[in-house]
């Protein structure tokens, strides 16, 4: 762990341009300075970076931020590891946070791991290149099947002979830890307690994390006998978790940053060949379906996933649920079988590369449309079956976040089935709607030994309230109604707007006020917003907002305190990203004044904007509160029940008589219908 000084010593020192430039050659542009964004295929300049702000962004794709963000973004770093670098630039030294005796044992044995399998890498290598049975077994084997040499290094692929303890000797010999070489999986002990190497006689594919560090092993044997497994791999052990690894990600990140894009394939030898065939945004699930913590790990690249399959269709159906699983993530999948049962590896051996190109560039298809061309073969005129697969459709369209992709799939599946788009956005609804019911009562269960409390309910906690932020994030965020979704952008905007004039201006006095203590009290930034949701006992939605708040309250008084360097300092990059984002876009605040008319520098008018933005604020979540109770009237159990109308419909009465309240004290403010 770095300390916190040495974490600001390091902010400090970094220097956004010289940063920023050691990757993009960047040109003067009157205070700031532009070059080709990185993260997407940029054609014309629009990566900004300024000195003044020491902060970088794109204006076409939006990447960007602090030179700590910059290198995690470019190098797919982690936090701690992108301080590393740029502590390491600047020659800066690392002052360790003192580590607990238990968590440096755990320190101690992961890097202990990494170690052996570096060894063990390196050992096979030598033999794949240098005995005398690698040469003429390994090598040749993989020369038979077409693989050059480059590409043979480039994988760091390497070969085990067919001795049964040979790298459990060599291993010891360096003085290897028996521990560790069994906690890797490279040997395994036999019951006599010598050591077995598990993957003698085969061919060796080294796994790597996104940063390059080998965590596991696959092995394959050279002939295809079916008595023994074709592939035996690593297990998983402290540094192996293999849902959460995909083969092939470190030497693809890079490319697919730049393409945007990412194919997916099943195997090893398919991703290697892909790269001979000059593509080299491919990764591998290795044979089992995908996880959550695949798709996660591939969506910090890119949303656009495009499988390749071979074209046997069974597979294809075996394979349907887990892209479920992608489309919920936000990922726009796409789907391309290849011919006559070739997979990439070989359908690239028989094509050259821009040929390979060409007919994915033809080829690939919509997954939804892909689907429905699957089933709708299965259906053809049955209607019980077409009936199944409309829910079946509805039920993956549903699960699309993003309601103008959700909308284009619907139209295009409709026309294609050749049904009102209607009746497949009932479906959907009747999809959405269980999910949503389901998540609640789930949520609440967890959270609450199963009582889901009421909106009124005093006994909120804390983390009840968190759940149904969460909930409510979920359900605007899935609903298929689209007012409800811009509904959402504003009070969020609203929200956001908040939290970035308190991260730019947070410890700075907006006002005097005097108090029942203290006359002429010089109030910040922060405490005014502080104190005036609470008196309203309103919160942030978002849980990262209530952080920002609560942690600018409780340092408020720290020396020298401010928060724009604060936050931008902080461990969690949630929130210093956050910071650098609320930092880079000062159009929106501009924006807020060019309304009114008064285009003045933000911290002039403190006193004026904050409480026009907390109104704001709290007018939105009025608003959104009242259409939901709208809504609940709406409902048939409420219909059907007197009582509970009047209930509602009290409520609603309340509610907008705090709004002509709210209105009287904005004074300039029109209330329009709701
Ligand atoms: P080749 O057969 O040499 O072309 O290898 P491949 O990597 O293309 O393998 P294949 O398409 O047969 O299988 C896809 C992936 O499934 C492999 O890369 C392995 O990760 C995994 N796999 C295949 N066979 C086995 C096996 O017997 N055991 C285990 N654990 N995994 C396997
Ligand atoms: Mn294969």
């Amino acid at each position: 762990m770095i300390d916190q000084p040495t974490v600001d010593r390091i902010i400090d020192a970094a220097q956004i341009v010289d940063v920023v430039s050691e990757f993009v050659s960047l040109k003067k542009r009157g205070v700031n300075y532009v070059g080709l964004c990185p993260f997407h295929d940029d054609k014309t300049p629009s990566f900004y970076v300024s000195p003044a702000k020491n902060l970088c962004k794109c204006f076409a794709c939006g990447k960007g931020g602090s030179a700590v963000h910059f290198v995690m973004e470019h190098e797919q770093l982690t936090y701690p590891e992108a301080l590393r670098w740029l502590a390491n630039k600047y020659h800066i030294e690392i002052k360790e946070r003192e580590l607990s005796n238990a968590e440096k044992q755990a320190q101690n044995d992961r890097e202990s791991l990494f170690v052996v399998n570096e060894f063990a890498k390196d050992y096979f290598i030598n033999i794949l290149n240098n005995h005398i049975d690698g040469k003429s077994i390994g090598m040749s084997y993989l020369r038979n099947r077409g693989m050059r040499d480059d590409i043979i290094k480039k994988f760091q692929i390497g070969y085990s002979t067919l001795t049964h303890d040979a790298i459990a000797k060599e291993a010891i010999s360096k003085g290897y830890k028996k521990e560790f070489l069994i906690k890797t999986g490279i040997c395994y002990e036999k019951e006599d307690g010598s050591l077995r190497d598990r993957f003698w006689g085969r061919i060796i594919f080294p796994v790597h994390t996104v940063t390059g560090k080998v965590v596991a092993f696959g092995g394959r044997v050279l002939n295809s006998d079916a008595k023994t497994a074709k592939y035996v791999n690593s297990p998983e052990s402290e540094i192996y978790h293999k849902s959460n690894e995909l083969y092939g990600i470190y030497f693809a990140k890079q490319s697919i940053i730049k393409q945007n894009k990412c194919f997916l394939v099943e195997g090893y030898m398919d991703v290697i060949s892909m790269h001979q065939s000059g593509i080299e945004n491919v990764v591998a699930s290795s044979g089992t379906s995908l996880t959550p913590g695949q798709i996660k790990l591939l969506h910090r690249f890119t949303e656009n996933i495009t499988l390749l399959y071979d074209g046997d269709a069974a597979g294809i159906k075996a394979s349907i649920r887990g892209i479920d699983m992608l489309l919920a993530e936000g990922l726009n999948i796409k789907v391309l079988l290849l011919p006559n049962n070739e997979d990439p590896d070989s359908f690239s051996k028989k094509h050259s590369s821009s040929e390979f190109q060409r007919y994915i560039a033809e080829h690939e298809e919509n997954f939804i449309m892909f689907k429905t061309q699957l089933l709708l073969n299965d259906a053809k005129d049955d209607p019980i079956k077409r009936a199944a697969l409309i829910a079946d459709l509805a039920r993956s369209i549903g699960l699309i976040p993003n309601d103008i992709v959700r909308y284009a799939c619907l139209k295009e599946c409709a026309s294609i089935l050749n049904v009102d788009e209607r009746v497949i956005m009932n479906e959907i609804k009747k999809h959405v709607e269980q999910r949503n019911d389901k998540l609640i009562e789930d949520a609440f269960k967890q959270k609450n030994g199963g009582n889901i409390p009421s909106i009124d309910d005093n006994s909120k906690t804390e983390e009840v309230q968190a759940a149904a932020a969460n909930i409510a994030n979920e359900i605007q965020y899935q609903s298929y109604i689209p007012e409800v979704e811009r509904e959402k952008l504003l009070f969020y905007q609203k929200e956001q707007m908040l939290i970035q004039t308190l991260i730019r201006h947070g410890e700075k006095v907006m006002c005097i006020i005097d108090t029942e203590e203290t006359k002429e009290y010089p109030m910040t930034v922060i405490e005014y917003i502080a104190s005036d949701l609470k008196q309203d006992d309103i919160q942030f939605h978002n849980p990262i907002h209530r952080k920002v708040l609560s942690e600018a309250c409780s340092h408020l008084h720290d020396n020298g305190f401010i928060c724009e360097r604060y936050f931008l300092a902080h461990p969690d990059p949630e929130i210093s990203r956050l910071a650098a984002d609320m930092l880079s876009s000062r159009y929106q605040l501009s924006k807020y004044h060019a309304k009114s008319q008064k285009i003045v520098e933000d911290e002039e008018r403190l006193f004026e904007l904050v409480p026009h933005l907390i109104t704001d604020f709290k007018f939105a979540i009025l608003q959104e509160e009242m259409k939901h109770t709208l809504q609940a009237l709406g409902k048939p159990e409420v219909v059907s029940d007197a009582e509970k109308s009047i209930k509602i419909m009290e409520h609603y009465k309340e509610l907008s008589e705090i709004q002509k309240e709210m209105a009287k004290r904005a004074g300039d403010r029109v209330v329009l219908k709701a």
